[in-house]
């Protein structure tokens, strides 16, 4: 498929906040520029209600879930989408009403949909058969009125992604098949039971670079949704087609422009409903795509190293002090990134490095990456675009504390959102009991 290339929009520090953050607020650390995020939001809202005025934008809050961001995501007017009971108390810890947000997950239990549906949930997206019977018993026992019901389906539609992030193909542990069947038999089952079905929603995988995927499940659940109003007399009053688009982490991404996405997802529904007496509201749940490019990380050099290597001779191995528990994409899905030198001049002459780790495995955190030559213990480097799926996804493998977070505000100023794991809350959790040493 062809597309009009996206410039690079990606946020970057320069070189005097660079040095001014490391030695404000240590290393590594997470920055996310205010203006940015809010730039992306606005542009994705417009580009969506240009196309289709009747529609939503929720923020998939697992791409980064720092209070601050959720905040700012809603303040844009953006409704959030949870993926368990952790999140929707995070988008409710930032301000959020537990109404604007939509509560996802393909194994919820019992106590997330009590918790959810006590609190007055916006919507929540049912993934399987069991669910519903669920949802059904919860509100009956607690005499509370069912609350809107969106039915996840997997419109059987391979995307071109990482095998990891890719949810829309028929063999998926996510929602109900639409090519079984299965998804108009959970539709009958909601009306049998008298449930508040209020329509359907697909996300086929992340990171997608050719859009071919959403527009062909945009396309497909728009198509079930005629057959159900058809045969079940079931009139959807909303459709969410998901999110995925990608951004560009290295050069070689090219992801399609948010204005020329949101034309070619919509109308693939638009087609599919004309002329059906069917307008749903349209609703998408991007997070990469609004959060990732925002965002920066920090890392100082460490140790700098030259070892033999096959094939190629030498390979240097520039070691920085983070790694796999605040970026483990690169282990996960072999994610590559764009690395950038603080402080030093574009015309030194560069090499090419890996940039590895500091933790216990052979992790090559971005290879093939140019550093100047002069790259050494001490410099400055920042990935650019690791404002989504960093955050949210960091761990303390080899006990190192969680990063902090920087908000760089409208006004240029810089603000912690999330200040480092402290030594104390490391073993919070933990005891030794008697007469073990
Ligand atoms: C159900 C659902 N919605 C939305 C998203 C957000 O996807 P992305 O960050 O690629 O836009 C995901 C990501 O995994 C998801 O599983």
């Amino acid at each position: 498929m062809t597309s009009a290339v996206a410039k690079d929009t990606r946020f970057r520090l320069d070189d005097r906040e660079a040095m001014h953050l490391a030695s404000s607020f240590g290393t590594p650390l997470y920055v996310v520029d205010e203006g940015h995020f809010r730039n992306r939001i606005r542009a994705y809202r417009q580009a969506f209600a240009a196309a289709y005025p009747n529609s939503e934008i929720s923020f998939a809050s697992k791409a980064n879930s720092t209070l601050a961001l959720i905040a700012i995501a809603a303040s844009e007017g953006c409704s959030i989408d949870v993926a368990s009971e952790g999140e929707l108390r995070a988008a409710i810890a930032a301000g959020v009403g537990p109404g604007q947000c939509h509560l996802h997950g393909n194994n919820k239990s019992e106590a997330e949909l009590t918790v959810a549906i006590k609190l007055g949930i916006g919507h929540i997206v049912v993934d399987h058969f069991g669910e519903i019977e669920l949802i059904q018993n919860i509100t009956s026992a607690l005499s509370l009125p069912c609350p809107r019901l969106v039915l996840r389906l997997a419109p059987g539609v391979d995307p071109i992604t990482h095998a990891k992030i890719s949810t829309g193909q028929a063999d998926t542990k996510f929602g109900f098949n639409i090519t079984d069947g299965s998804a108009e038999r959970a539709t009958s089952r909601c009306l049998e039971l008298g449930l508040n079905l209020y329509g359907y929603h697909c996300h086929v995988g992340s990171q997608l670079l050719d859009p071919e995927a959403q527009r062909a499940g945009g396309e497909l659940i728009a198509a079930l949704a005629v057959k159900v109003r058809d045969e079940l007399g079931f009139a959807a009053q909303y459709l969410n087609i998901g999110g995925g688009l990608g951004v560009k982490y290295t050069e070689e991404d090219s992801p399609m422009g948010i204005e020329e996405y949101n034309q070619l997802v919509v109308s693939a529904v638009v087609a599919a409903l004309s002329g059906t007496g069917l307008s749903p509201k349209l609703g998408q749940e991007p997070g990469r795509s609004l959060v990732a490019e925002s965002g920066v990380t920090l890392y100082r050099v460490g140790v700098v190293k030259t070892v033999p290597a096959k094939s190629i001779g030498k390979r240097t191995y520039v070691t920085v002090d983070g790694g796999l528990s605040d970026n483990p994409r690169p282990a996960l899905y072999g994610s590559r990134y764009t690395v950038l030198p603080v402080g030093k001049e574009a015309t030194e002459p560069s090499h090419t490095v890996t940039v590895s780790g500091k933790h216990c495995e052979t992790d090559k955190l971005f290879g093939d990456i140019q550093l100047p030559e002069s790259t050494q213990t001490g410099d400055l480097v920042q990935v650019l675009c690791t404002g989504a799926y960093n955050a949210s996804m960091a761990n303390n493998y080899n006990r190192y504390p969680r990063p902090a977070s920087a908000l760089r505000r409208l006004d240029g100023t810089f603000t912690e959102i999330q200040r480092r794991d402290t030594w104390e809350e490391m073993f919070s959790r933990e005891s030794v009991p008697e007469g073990l040493i």
